[in-house]
């Protein structure tokens, strides 16, 4: 994944592109760079590191910023080390074309061999700089206009792209594409301008109209005229749907919280109210989610649920799991997508399949739907952006409104995903009688609770500080828990590798004698979940187990708790609450200390190494 953006219209390009990159740098930050052109010539700045790098090389000169008229690209590398020649825009051999590219051309191989025997000669390792010199010779011998020629050029294109292409001969308009990674264009007032992003918050305070194009669909944007659109393979026109976007400059920025991680944590008690508003009707007893409702039978008379996902939306699957076999009673699988898509798996026309994701861009999730679609089973989607592709290619499904989530290793993501999960267990179990109207209630009168005792825990921060401060140089760390929060130790465990480096992993705390107990010794950290409800005897023997061989307690327990106390280094407190509520209050914590650990190792938090905030390839 990367991000890319694009400005053409009447005002200096430079600042709306750079701006835009900044905002798009959660997708990438291997390398980025920026084409200017000044009404003449085009003007590339591109280098290695971070936006920051590339701001500080075209800041002090004049002429690097000039014109009306800018793409740039923040890079994830698919193809090439990220160094300054790798990085995009990348230009034609001819110089007329330029292009910025976000995905990968799987059959580049092919193709730049074929352009070499053609006298084109590379100067990157980059499958892009395939694509752009592909443009030109379709461009050349068809003698056809830049649109045209792109359009002829992706129909020989194995992969995955969004992509924005300019050409210095015609330098009135913007060629931009896609299939498989999101592209959106920002429409300014009577087609005087137009922006073109990977999604829509560089030109948020510019515009509240946009297209995002469908996969398979190419736009010829020239100002002063509407934007066309037109299918890559069929070559038929189609109908730009414009849409009022409802994102807001506010969510985007950091609002005074040192990163975006920090922020998205302490958002979490709003985020789960916004992601229930509507839908449970606590006094009531009754869940409306339309996206079920709909399709009820579907769910019901599904012979299992198949939830697919990846990372930490595959956590907050797997609680899914434990809520919708304990409350509904129907049987409910969880894989990893990038597994099931290649397994050839067992699917049926009677299965109904959960597909979770944050960013609904994931591309071995998505490939997963596809799969299942074509096998006949019923897709639901849990995505949080809206309009993603996931969200596009699911039968139906609900989104969880936790707001945009820019930091890279997920927070309110998880909880909010947890809260649909949740929501959607009780729905199910209601309408199968498997919980009486009083249970349901009341249940949902304990979840109307949660964001406020998140709110408690969230001042604990000092304390987790310390404790932060005591195990920062850990080499590894265990992570434990049973029942429901089994899955919030493997979400600890993800979420201290990504942010601090450190290695960790997470186990099913009785699991742990069956082979992980040889790793403890006086310098293993181990962060046990030890709540008052589900298994807390056997918990608390698993400490002991630990103590006997010196290993290091950290351990999170319901308020009030003595036995544990007793027993462990470190203990951190959290409200009551019902045992499959518990996930949403068990998880904060850990997001904290790893938070405070990467701080204290002075680790990128937001921008972890080797990552981008959704992983386009498969
Ligand atoms: C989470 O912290 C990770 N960065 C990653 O595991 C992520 O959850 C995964 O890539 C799935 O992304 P998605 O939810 O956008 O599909
Ligand atoms: N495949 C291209 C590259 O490696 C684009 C990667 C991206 O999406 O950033 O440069």
């Amino acid at each position: 994944m990367c991000g890319i953006t694009g400005y053409i219209g009447y005002r200096d390009a430079y600042p709306i592109v750079m701006n835009g990159l900044k905002r798009l740098e959660y997708r990438g930050y291997d390398s980025s760079g920026i084409m200017m052109f000044d009404g003449k010539n085009i003007l590339l700045s591109k280098t290695k590191g971070k936006v920051s790098d590339l701001e500080a090389i075209t800041e002090n000169e004049k002429e690097r910023k000039v014109g009306q008229i800018g793409i740039g690209h923040t890079r994830w590398a698919t193809h090439g080390v990220p160094n300054d020649i790798n990085s995009h825009p990348h230009t034609s051999q001819s110089g007329n074309l330029v292009v910025v590219h976000n995905g990968i051309i799987e059959n580049y191989d092919t193709l730049r061999k074929e352009l070499i025997s053609r006298g084109y000669v590379f100067k990157s390792d980059t499958d892009t700089e395939v694509l752009i010199n592909l443009i030109e010779e379709v461009k050349k011998n068809e003698q056809c206009m830049l649109g045209k020629a792109v359009q002829l050029a992706l129909n020989n294109v194995i992969g995955a792209y969004a992509i924005a292409v300019f050409d210095q001969t015609k330098p009135d308009e913007i060629i931009v594409a896609r299939l498989g990674s999101p592209i959106a264009i920002g429409i300014g007032k009577e087609n005087s301008e137009f922006f073109i992003a990977s999604d829509a918050s560089p030109f948020i305070e510019y515009t509240k109209n946009a297209i995002y194009l469908e996969d398979e669909e190419l736009a010829i944007i020239k100002v002063g005229r509407d934007i066309k659109v037109r299918k890559i393979k069929d070559d038929i026109r189609v109908d730009a749907n414009i849409q009022k976007l409802k994102l807001s400059l506010d969510q985007i920025e950091k609002g005074g919280y040192d990163n975006f991680m920090l922020k998205e944590i302490h958002e979490q008690p709003k985020a789960i109210i916004d992601t229930y508003r509507g839908r449970m009707l606590a006094d009531q007893g009754i869940i409306r989610m339309s996206g079920i409702d709909d399709h009820i039978n579907k769910f019901l008379n599904a012979d299992r649920i198949i939830i697919i996902a990846c990372g930490t939306s595959w956590h907050a699957g797997l609680v899914g799991e434990y809520l919708i076999e304990d409350k509904a009673r129907i049987p409910v699988e969880v894989e990893y997508a990038s597994e099931f898509r290649y397994r050839n798996p067992v699917i049926t026309s009677r299965d109904v399949v959960i597909a979770i994701s944050q960013s609904g861009e994931t591309a071995d999730t998505l490939a997963a739907i596809k799969l299942a679609k074509s096998k006949g089973a019923f897709v639901f989607g849990i995505c949080n952006v809206v309009g993603s592709s996931i969200a596009r290619e699911t039968h139906a499904g609900a989104y969880t409104h936790a707001g945009p989530e820019i930091g890279v290793a997920s927070t309110k993501a998880f909880t909010t995903q947890i809260t649909v999960l949740t929501l959607i267990a009780l729905k199910l179990a209601s309408k199968k009688g498997e919980i009486s109207k009083s249970e349901l209630r009341a249940f949902m009168q304990e979840m109307k609770l949660i964001p406020k005792k998140i709110e408690t825990l969230l001042k604990i921060d000092d304390k987790v500080k310390e404790i932060a401060a005591v195990y920062k140089d850990a080499k590894n760390c265990l992570y434990l828990g049973r029942g429901f929060n089994f899955p919030v130790a493997l979400e600890g465990a993800l979420k201290l590798k990504e942010i601090s480096y450190i290695h960790a992993e997470g186990y099913p705390a009785a699991e742990m004698k069956h082979g992980p107990i040889a790793l403890i010794d006086e310098n293993m950290p181990i962060f046990v979940i030890a709540t008052n409800k589900g298994h807390y005897e056997k918990v608390v023997s698993n400490i002991q187990e630990i103590k006997s061989r010196s290993g290091k307690i950290i351990a999170i327990v319901t308020e009030g708790d003595t036995q544990v106390k007793e027993i462990a280094d470190h203990v951190i407190e959290i409200p009551e609450t019902e045992e499959a509520l518990a996930p949403l209050l068990t998880t904060i914590p850990f997001q904290l200390l790893s938070y405070h650990i990467a701080v204290m190792l002075n680790k990128n938090v937001d921008q972890p190494r080797n990552l981008a905030k959704s992983v386009t390839v498969e």
